[in-house]
């Protein structure tokens, strides 16, 4: 039997109760994650689809230590630098999608210089985990079709208040009242 949503947040909630170290928990959810998105047909289907004329974005799951969306970036979307205040995993079902990763120094007045770390293609299958310290990415759908991914997150990002860069390292705050689940 194909490892299940409800099985991963029955997962996931244990695991947030037993452990309190971000590297420790994305770790163990890292694992689960790659179980799940390896079996695509476990995610309900209209979760796998974008709206027409927008990005996808589905609350599957919502509680206080934990969240679980799926996201549809269609052609071209992106998302610049960012950060997250708080640990993510983030599974890729279908497609693949580009990330950057950057180390970001400040250098006061509101400005930074961001540093191009890594630049992965994940592919179908993929997990990425997000970590304090490394955590601060963009993501891009390079391709000519939709990328689903699941993303878990250890805080709501509902109102969160967290920071984007822009290219020059202008740091710009990141706050919606809408779940930006990226
Ligand atoms: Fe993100």
């Amino acid at each position: 039997m194909a490892y299940t949503v409800d099985q991963f947040v029955g997962d996931l909630d244990r695991i947030t109760h037993e452990e309190t170290d971000a590297t420790t928990i994305t770790e163990r959810i890292a694992r689960l994650l790659g179980q799940l998105v390896t079996h695509p047909a476990a995610i309900p289907a209209e979760y796998r689809r974008a709206p027409a004329g927008q990005r996808g974005r589905y609350m599957l799951h919502r509680s206080p230590r934990f969240n679980v969306t799926s996201v549809i970036w269609r052609p071209g979307d992106c998302a610049g630098a960012h950060n997250h205040e708080t640990w993510g995993v983030i599974g890729v079902v279908d497609n693949e999608i580009e990330e950057t990763r950057y180390r970001v120094t400040e250098t006061g007045g509101g400005r930074a210089t961001l540093e191009r770390v890594t630049v992965t293609r994940h592919a179908a299958g993929a997990v990425s985990r997000l970590v304090p310290g490394d955590e601060v990415h963009a993501m891009h759908n390079p391709t000519e079709r939709d990328t689903v991914e699941i993303h878990v997150y250890g805080r709501d990002l509902a109102g969160l208040k967290r920071r984007t860069w822009d290219d020059d390292g202008t740091e710009r705050p990141l706050v919606s009242g809408k779940y930006l689940n990226c």
